[in-house]
């Protein structure tokens, strides 16, 4: 039976949440299916599996599936469960395989999900089996920018209108260049942690100056990043953007300078300036002058487990979640330029990462305070900047006025309650495409 039924856990006008959410069993299984059963889930990037016969082994919430490529080259989304027993099929993290056989009794399935082979059709099942409806469960699968995304729910909208006005945001990093991106990883943790926790972090800015405070101090020193403080992000011109239950954070600059991301120090500066510029005229054809120049996307996350770029949330219980991080490439970038991307990116989000440790606990404690029936009495407070943020002229989406606000966790929660008190996805509301996508970019690439 459904703890809170009908789902009602955020008051709208206070932004008080309630905290049950973040560690009570009952609630988390029915996310496993209303949430993880239907929404498109990020689960892989076309890199990782370049040849035929290629695969990569992902999760679709805790479901085990198989990423494969087929001998043709079509790209599937199969589960991880022998269609007999049940075992899985693949123990390995990726290879390359026309088939995989089952180690229990050995039925054996071809990689775009038929069944090819069972030992004793004729002997022991007199031909009885009907195999043709015995291939592992495959989810509808599309992608966007060489990303991954499958569902398991057959009513589930396209890719293209899940996303919807967020691609306007997401394309300026993950679709700028004509050569695409290339996936490295992923490096895999335990966190002690609610997944939640980690996906509502991903666009709440004002953790930054206190939180990553001595992190960023050692990163000021060493690599000559600006110093963060609580003023100059108050007074920012950078934005928080929310579609779809995506939430967005991003530089609204009118300097035409590369976007900060990890790996820029004093010293490689001169390398992301003159990426940047050389590649100026492809980006402004691919997304136009305002999107190439002066959007950047900063901290952001897909619904409901994709975060910063491409990293997920994996849940693995209501305390714990499997964090797996990606760092995500131009593919043409200069070779010591994605060397230098690469270092930084793990220096701070990787399992040692600077800033992750800090954050790491931070979620741990959010969760843990979600357990004792006392602290449950006393909900969460995510009311900063209430009826501060909506349409604006020139951004897609509900737009904060400010960096710093709690729009984007107040949505992210809304979203939640819309997923878990819908019956199916004819419940769900989706945010028509408004926004004008200048250039030659796409949904393909
Ligand atoms: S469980 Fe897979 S063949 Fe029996
Ligand atoms: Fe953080």
């Amino acid at each position: 039976m459904d703890a809170i039924a009908p789902y009602a856990v955020i008051d709208r006008s206070t932004g008080k949440i309630d905290r049950r959410i973040f560690s009570d069993q009952s609630i988390y299984d029915q996310e496993m299916k209303k949430i993880f059963g239907r929404a498109w889930l990020m689960i892989g990037h076309e890199s990782l599996v370049p040849a035929v016969d290629d695969y990569f082994h992902t999760y679709m919430g805790e479901d085990p599936v198989i990423l494969t490529r087929d001998s043709h080259g079509k790209l599937h989304a199969l589960l991880n469960m022998c269609r007999h027993r049940g075992n899985r099929v693949v123990r390995c993290d990726d290879g390359n395989a026309k088939r995989f056989m089952c180690a229990y009794h050995g039925w054996t399935f071809r990689n775009d999900g038929a069944l090819e082979h069972v030992p004793g059709l004729s002997e022991a099942y007199y031909n009885a089996l009907d195999t043709t409806s015995m291939g592992l469960i495959e989810a509808r699968l599309e992608t966007y920018a060489g990303l991954i995304f499958a569902t398991w729910a057959e009513d589930a909208p396209s890719l293209e209108a899940y996303l919807g006005d967020a691609r306007w945001y997401l394309d300026t990093v993950f679709n700028r260049r004509d050569g695409g991106t290339l996936a490295l990883g992923p490096v895999k943790w335990l966190e002690p942690a609610n997944w939640k926790t980690m996906v509502d972090n991903c666009s709440d800015n004002y953790h930054v100056p206190t939180s990553h405070l001595s992190s960023a101090a050692v990163q000021s020193r060493f690599l000559g990043r600006p110093r963060l403080s609580h003023a100059d992000q108050f007074h920012s011109p950078s934005k928080h953007a929310f579609v779809n239950g995506h939430s967005i954070t991003f530089r609204d600059a009118d300097d035409n300078m590369p976007r900060y991301m990890h790996g820029v120090s004093t010293e490689t500066m001169k390398l992301f300036e003159a990426y940047h510029r050389d590649t100026m005229a492809e980006v402004e054809h691919r997304l136009g002058k305002l999107r190439a120049r002066q959007v950047q996307l900063a901290n952001h996350s897909l619904f409901p487990n994709g975060v910063l770029g491409f990293r997920l949330a994996l849940p693995r219980g209501p305390l714990k979640t499997e964090f797996w991080h990606f760092v995500l490439l131009d593919r043409d970038a200069p070779e010591e330029l994605k060397r230098v991307i690469r270092i930084g990116s793990q220096a701070n989000n990787g399992a040692a990462g600077m800033f992750e440790q800090d954050d790491v606990d931070n979620w741990r404690q959010v969760t843990e305070a979600s357990m004792s029936q006392t602290a449950r009495r006393y909900p969460q407070d995510l009311s900063m900047g209430v009826g501060h943020a909506g349409p604006h002229p020139d951004y897609p989406g509900i737009v904060s006025e400010r960096y710093i606000s709690e729009n984007n966790q107040r949505l992210f929660y809304q979203r939640w309650e819309q997923f878990m008190n819908a019956e199916s996805w004819a419940d769900i509301p989706l945010d028509p495409i408004t926004a004008r996508f200048d250039g030659t970019a796409t949904m393909q690439g």
